[in-house]
C-alpha cells in the first residue's frame, strides 16, 4: 500500500487534516515511517495494529512518542478500543470476514456514535484477493466463514489454485475465487449494501487495487474532494491502466515463479553440498577406489594389446608352417605346382618379416 504515497495517501491526509490515524497492517513499517512523519508535522495521532510487526515496536513507541500508539493485536480486538477515527489505512489480513467486520467496528465507533465516517483506503481490492480470501492465521477467523483453503498459488484467469505455480503459495488462499463472502471487495461492497448510508467508493486499479471509501455526504466539497477529483480517471485511461495492471501481474507472478524455482534449485544445491560434507570419509573412500579400479583397468588394457599381439604373431607362425609343409608336399607329389607354391610361400615369409619389423612378435 505504501506505493501509494506520494499521489494518493499523502495529499487526502494533508487535505482530510486527521487528527486521529488508524493504519492496519504495518509488516515492515515501510508507510508507518512516512504516516508518522506527516503526524510528527501535523499533530495528529497514529494508531498502528499489527499482531507481527516486522520491526522493534517497543523501540518505534520510544522514538515516536506521542504520535504513535502501537496495538499488537488483530485489528477485530484493537479497532473497538482505538474510539473516534478520521483517517484509516486497511492492510491486514485480506479475507471478506476481517475487511467486513473492520469496517462495521469503524462505522460503530464513528457514524454509530455521532463522528463522520473517516476516510479509509483499502489495499488489496483487485487481483488477487478483490475476489479470493486469504488468511494469515485461519484460526483466527471463526470456521463459519472461512473459505475452504490450502497453501497454494494463484494465478490469473484460474478460479482454482494452482499447484507449484503463481505466487503467494506460502499463505492459505481460499479454494475459488468469486464466490459469495470472499475476498476484500466483496467485503467492502456487501458493507456498503448492508447500511442505508450513501457511500462513494472508488478503485484505483493498479499495484493490485487501491480501493477509497467515504461517506458521501461527509466529504462534499472540501479539500479532499478536490484531491479525489484530480486523482479521476476518463474511462479510457481507466481501461487503459487495468491493461497495464495486467501485464504488470503476469510480469509478477513469473518474477516470483523464477524465485519460487529459483529457490527449490538453492535448496537442491545446499542438500547435496549437506550430504557431501556428512560423507566425505565415505566419499573419499570411494574417490580411491575409483583411482584404484581406473589403473587395474589401465593395466587391463596394456596386457589385453600384449595378448593380441602375441595371437597375431602365432596366426603368423601357423601360417608360415603351413606354407612350408605344403611347398614340401607338392615339390615332392606335385612337381607342376612347385613354382606357384613357392611363390605363396615368399610372400607369407614377406609378410611376416614385415610384421616383425613392424614390432609385431
Ligand atoms: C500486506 S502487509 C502490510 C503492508 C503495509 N501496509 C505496507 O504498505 O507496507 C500485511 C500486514 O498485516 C498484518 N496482519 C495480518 N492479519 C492482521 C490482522 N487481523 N490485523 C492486523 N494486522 C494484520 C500482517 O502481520 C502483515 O504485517
Amino acid at each position: 500500500m505504501n506505493r501509494f504515497w506520494t499521489e494518493v495517501i499523502e495529499p487526502l491526509a494533508r487535505a482530510a487534516q486527521p487528527k486521529i490515524m488508524v493504519e492496519v497492517g504495518s509488516d515492515y513499517g515501510v508507510g508507518t515511517e512516512k504516516l508518522l512523519g506527516l503526524c510528527k508535522s501535523t499533530g495528529a495521532l497514529l494508531h498502528v495494529v499489527d499482531p507481527v510487526p516486522k520491526y522493534d515496536a517497543d523501540e518505534w513507541s520510544a522514538r515516536w512518542g506521542d504520535s504513535l500508539v502501537f496495538h499488537r493485536e488483530l485489528s477485530l480486538d484493537a479497532l473497538p478500543v482505538i474510539g473516534a477515527m478520521d483517517f484509516v489505512l486497511l492492510d491486514g489480513d485480506h479475507n471478506w470476514y476481517t475487511v467486513r467486520h473492520e469496517l462495521e467496528v469503524i462505522y460503530g465507533q464513528t457514524v454509530a456514535a455521532g463522528h463522520p465516517f473517516p476516510l479509509i483506503l483499502l489495499h488489496d481490492v483487485g487481483w488477487p484477493y478483490g475476489r479470493r480470501d486469504l488468511y494469515y492465521d485461519p484460526d483466527t477467523i471463526p470456521e463459519e466463514f472461512q473459505q475452504p483453503h490450502a497453501a497454494i498459488g494463484i494465478l490469473p484467469d484460474h478460479s482454482d489454485l494452482v499447484p507449484n505455480r503463481g505466487m503467494n503459495g506460502h499463505h492459505f488462499n481460499a479454494l475459488s475465487e468469486g464466490t459469495p463472502r470472499n475476498g476484500v471487495r466483496t467485503g467492502i461492497e456487501d458493507f456498503i449494501n448492508d447500511h442505508d448510508d450513501d457511500f462513494t467508493f472508488r478503485v484505483l486499479p493498479v499495484f493490485f487495487g487501491l480501493g477509497i471509501l467515504y461517506r458521501t455526504a461527509d466529504l462534499k466539497d472540501g479539500p479532499v474532494q478536490l484531491v479525489l477529483d484530480a486523482l479521476s480517471l476518463s474511462p479510457g485511461l481507466e481501461e487503459l491502466l487495468r491493461r497495464v495492471e495486467r501485464e504488470r501481474v503476469d510480469l509478477t507472478v513469473a518474477h516470483h515463479e523464477r524465485l519460487a524455482n529459483y529457490e527449490v534449485s538453492q535448496a537442491r544445491v545446499a542438500s547435496v553440498e549437506r550430504f557431501i560434507q556428512n560423507n566425505q570419509v565415505a566419499l573419499g573412500e570411494l574417490g580411491n577406489k575409483l583411482h584404484q579400479t581406473r589403473n587395474e583397468l589401465d593395466q587391463t588394457r596394456v596386457e589385453l594389446a600384449d595378448t593380441r599381439g602375441r595371437l597375431s604373431a602365432w596366426e603368423s607362425k601357423i601360417s608360415v608352417r603351413a606354407a612350408v609343409k605344403l611347398e614340401r608336399l607338392v615339390t615332392t607329389r606335385a612337381p607342376h605346382l612347385a613354382s606357384f607354391i613357392k611363390k605363396v610361400a615368399r610372400r607369407v615369409r614377406q609378410r611376416v618379416n614385415h610384421m616383425r619389423s613392424a614390432g609385431v612378435r
